[in-house]
């Protein structure tokens, strides 16, 4: 068994990319606010490894404790393979710089950059004694290259992990047992956070119509099929350790 540490599970990518590994009996532990309760279920049918944790990932601080309850869980079940999947993310606030809340701008980047950050640093310090294949895959975004007016923080925080990616798989190259680390951009996904901006207003997102009429043609992608498409890379040894690729190209 393989054991996956999954953030953001309870709905969109996350969900999927949960649903699909439990159904190939691989190794979950997922980490949201929500609890995604159909996920418990799957496991319990496949007899497949799960734990979830409930858990706001603004909460920067406190996330060392987490994983350590993470590791401590995971001591009996001996993966062949270990993961960390920092995919939970929001578009919030979506707005003009000088008209955003201060506090939402700071629990922005406490989810999108600071979080995943931190629990690399976590991954890292835990899985150094494993001899096993280590693998991290950070969800980026188009946006992290294209700066869009009204995505000024999303834009920034996308920006800022794809920076981590390249620098830490730079560290990680001189490892007897390296973690391999990744950004992988999903391309358009019908999820919670698409619903999201397309509610928006014009003035709060001047490119909204671009994505109510890429939604209105049926041009975004299913997240099932996104995840079904991600998780075969998540070993692999293409896209190279330290890129950002578009799953659309590859
Ligand atoms: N959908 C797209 O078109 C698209 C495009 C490019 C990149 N992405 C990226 O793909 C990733 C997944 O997004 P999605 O589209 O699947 O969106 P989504 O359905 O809104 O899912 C976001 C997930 O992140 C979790 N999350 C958000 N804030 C959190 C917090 N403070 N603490 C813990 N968990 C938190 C949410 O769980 P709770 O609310 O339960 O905490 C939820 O499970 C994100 O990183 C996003 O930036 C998406």
């Amino acid at each position: 068994m393989n054991a996956y540490i999954i953030t953001g599970t309870s709905s969109g990518i996350g969900s999927s990319l949960a649903r699909n590994l439990l159904s190939g009996r691989e190794g979950v532990i997922s980490i949201s606010r929500n609890e995604n309760t159909s996920l418990n279920r799957l496991a319990e049918t496949n007899n497949s490894f799960f734990r979830h944790f409930t858990f706001d990932l603004s909460q920067t601080d406190k996330l060392p404790e987490l994983m350590d309850s993470i590791f401590k869980s995971l001591q009996d079940v001996n993966p062949e393979r270990i993961s960390l999947i920092n995919n939970a993310g929001t578009i919030e606030p979506i707005g003009p710089s000088g008209k955003m809340d201060a506090t939402r701008i700071e629990i922005h980047h406490k989810t999108n950059l600071i979080a995943p950050a931190v629990l690399i640093n976590e991954f890292i310090r835990f899985t150094r004694p494993l001899k096993i294949s280590k693998s991290i895959l950070n969800i980026s975004s188009g946006a992290a290259h294209n700066p869009y007016a009204g995505w000024s923080n999303y834009c920034a925080s996308k920006a800022g992990l794809d920076m981590l990616t390249k620098s830490i798989a730079i560290e990680q190259s001189s490892e007897e047992f390296p973690v391999r680390i990744i950004s992988l951009a999903p391309g358009i996904v019908e999820t919670p956070m698409q619903e999201k901006i397309r509610a928006t207003s014009a003035g709060q997102f001047p490119m909204r119509n671009k994505f109510i009429d890429l939604y209105n043609n049926h041009r975004l992608s299913n997240p099932d099929e996104v995840a079904g498409k991600i998780i075969p890379l998540i070993f692999s040894d293409h896209p190279a350790s330290g890129t950002f690729s578009d799953l659309r190209n590859l």
